[in-house]
């Protein structure tokens, strides 16, 4: 294309015009220019496998969810230190396990079943708040002259050994007959500068673990369990505007050191199994 002087005239103008409205000619702040160029989140679609092969414990592993995104940081003028990676907080937990009549064992987050906090952090318990330090988050320093392009993902899934015989109770005699559980968890993709504090939610993604094994203990041990709904999970929400993060989702504790197993018979006093371990 031949440049008319009307063209570049015009391209001078709207160039100039541009850059007093939007940016006053300065480069772009870090806040400004992050870019999330793709998120992926799903739940593997395998159903929950139950492991029978203990005649002490049950085992069974759920599907994992995965969070991926991409991510585009522009250069960086100054010397700031970003990191960009997950953060993930547990909101609602029930995890029950039945024993007949005799009542039932349940992991317990005490303050967030007693309302007293909206979600309880997942953090590795090493790297608060991020959710891990391998994949889970990368870190930029300043000052870059290019574009810095990577990927930070992340899964999880549950893999517990729950007792067949009662927990409070010397006896291996079988009697576990149900577990149930229903966990939700937001997973945020957060930018982070390790100066000054300064966090930018990028991303926000809600999910839940939804689960329910009967169990037959007059059947030989192999045979006894059975996965019941739902055989599929839902799958993630990608959220279409971002959540704050509460306080309790980047501090200490976390929710694998808040977790208290509790005895509740079906008639008498709750009793504590096993105490949180902070
Ligand atoms: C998202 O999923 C698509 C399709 O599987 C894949 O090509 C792409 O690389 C994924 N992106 C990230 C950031 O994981
Ligand atoms: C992860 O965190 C540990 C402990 O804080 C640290 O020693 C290690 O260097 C970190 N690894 C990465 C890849 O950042």
């Amino acid at each position: 294309m031949r440049l008319t002087p009307r063209f570049v005239w015009a391209v001078l103008v709207f160039g100039a015009m541009g850059c007093i409205q939007s940016i006053r000619c300065k480069p772009r702040s870090f806040r400004e220019s992050v870019g999330v160029l793709e998120v992926n989140s799903s739940i593997d679609s395998n159903p929950t496998s139950i492991d029978e092969s203990s005649s002490v414990v049950l085992r069974y592993r759920t599907p994992h969810f995965r969070a991926a995104a991409h991510v585009l940081v522009p250069p960086v003028a100054g010397k700031e230190t970003w990191t960009v990676g997950w953060i993930q907080a547990c909101s609602h937990m029930e995890f029950y396990n039945k024993y007949g009549d005799k009542g039932m064992s349940s992991w317990e987050l005490p303050d967030l079943r007693d309302g007293k906090i909206q979600a309880i952090s997942d953090s590795d318990g090493v790297n608060y708040p991020w959710y891990g330090n391998t994949t889970e988050t990368r870190t930029i320093v300043g000052p870059t002259k290019k574009d810095t392009k990577f990927i930070v993902s992340m899964n999880d899934n549950f893999y517990p050994s729950v007792t067949w015989g009662v927990p409070v109770s010397d006896s291996n005699v079988p009697q576990l007959t149900s577990i149930r559980r229903d966990q939700s968890f937001t997973t945020w993709l957060v930018a982070i500068n390790q100066g000054t504090g300064e966090m930018l939610v990028l991303q926000t993604i809600r999910w839940r673990m939804q689960l329910h094994i009967e169990i037959d203990t007059n059947k030989p041990l192999g045979q006894r369990s059975r996965l019941r709904e739902p055989i599929a999970q839902e799958q993630p929400q990608i959220l279409g505007k971002n959540e704050p993060i509460p306080p309790n989702a980047l501090v200490k504790p976390n929710a694998n050191d808040a977790q208290v197993l509790m005895w509740r018979p079906k008639n008498g006093e709750p009793i504590v199994v096993i105490p949180p371990k902070y």
